[in-house]
């Protein structure tokens, strides 16, 4: 088994590679360098958004990679988000083009919709905020028309797949009712303490697979939060890298507890995309493929379970975000 768990593999038939490249916070002047790294010691999967205004030096480092002939685009599997400012059906194209384009590519592999929440359509280099320093909202947000623009991207060849990301089992019932295309992954905050069992089980049902945000802790969540003037008090303090339970199980396996954090995701067949711009950082976090946790181990790792009171992200992480109709996390899952 160590030697599997390379893909996860959607209804379509189309395979992700579970271990991509997080990169949200991950600036132009560092992502660069950090993919070159992830690229060379075997990354295949990518993960970036219009909001991470990294587009432009991933596109750019692809390319490189692309001309060099060391890969080819069908090498890759590249994932990028429908900012809150485009939510409205004709935003989908609009700010797909904009991704390609600074990707420099001519379809992405996977589209998702970043959030479930809507804001004005304001692309002022962050996130739209009033005189107080609330997000701008669009309160009109209607995920199944949205949905419509997202099908049409895939009509367009402009999206190989597309799907959700911080959905809640009602919104995701809501789309996948409506849809002609289903929707093929949902990537959302999932680490050993928020193990998301009930969402998991809400999505295998609907053939819908499932990637973890997040698999580390975020640890960088708190800086951003103050830094957008959210509640940084109102976000849990959890170290997932550092607890006793997780230490133990990687000190038996001469692993790091990053690594243990990370296979056991896997083991969950769950694609996980860890953030690192840190070359050492970078390799470890795909040296997974060559362990496994045993059955007692997953059960001992799976009790650390907190359930929502697990989640690190809530509605205080950006001011006003809560007020929103459509906030997905006040339901349970
Ligand atoms: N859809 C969404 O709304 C959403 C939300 C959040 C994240 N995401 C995606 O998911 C990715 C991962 O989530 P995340 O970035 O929030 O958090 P994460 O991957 O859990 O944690 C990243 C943080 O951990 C540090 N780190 C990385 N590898 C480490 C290691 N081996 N040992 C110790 N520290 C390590 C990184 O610092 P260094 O860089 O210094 O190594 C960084 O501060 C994001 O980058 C993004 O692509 C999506």
């Amino acid at each position: 088994m160590a030697g599997k768990l390379q893909h996860i593999t959607f209804h379509n038939g189309q395979k992700m590679p579970i271990v991509g490249l997080g990169t949200w916070q991950s600036s132009e002047g560092e992502v660069g360098k950090a993919l070159d790294v992830a690229l060379e010691a075997g990354y295949r999967h990518i993960d970036t958004a219009f909001l991470y205004r990294n587009e432009r030096e991933i596109g750019a480092t692809l390319k490189k990679w692309f001309s060099s002939g060391k890969l080819k685009r069908e090498d890759v599997f590249v994932v990028t988000k429908l900012p809150f400012m485009g939510m409205r059906q004709s935003g989908v194209e609009k700010y797909l083009k904009k991704s390609l384009s600074a990707l420099q590519l001519d379809y992405v592999d996977l589209y998702l919709i970043h959030n479930p929440v809507g804001f004005q359509d304001v692309d002022d280099g962050g996130f739209p905020k009033d005189k107080d320093g609330n997000v701008l909202l669009d309160v009109t947000t209607d995920h199944v028309a949205i949905w419509k623009g997202m099908e049409a991207q895939v009509d367009a060849g402009r999206a190989r797949s597309i799907g959700l990301s911080n959905f809640n089992a009602r919104q995701i019932k809501r789309v996948w009712e409506s849809a002609r295309i289903k929707p093929s992954n949902l990537q959302v905050e999932m680490h050993v303490y928020f193990q998301q069992r009930e969402l998991r089980a809400f999505c295998r049902a609907l053939d819908i697979t499932f990637c973890a945000f997040g698999p580390l802790g975020s640890p960088h969540i708190y800086p951003f939060v103050e830094s957008h003037g959210g509640d940084v008090s109102k976000l849990p303090r959890y170290n997932q890298l550092s607890d006793p339970l997780v230490k133990q199980i990687a000190q038996k396996h001469g692993k790091t507890t990053a690594q243990v954090l990370i296979r056991f995701l896997m083991q969950l067949e769950v694609a996980v995309i860890p953030k690192s711009s840190n070359p050492a950082r970078i390799k470890e976090n795909f040296a997974v493929f060559d362990f496994e946790l045993s059955p007692e181990e997953m059960e001992a790792l799976e009790a650390l379970d907190k359930g929502p009171k697990g989640r690190q992200a809530n509605e205080h992480v950006l001011p006003g975000l809560g007020r929103h109709p459509e906030f997905p996390w006040f339901d349970r899952y």
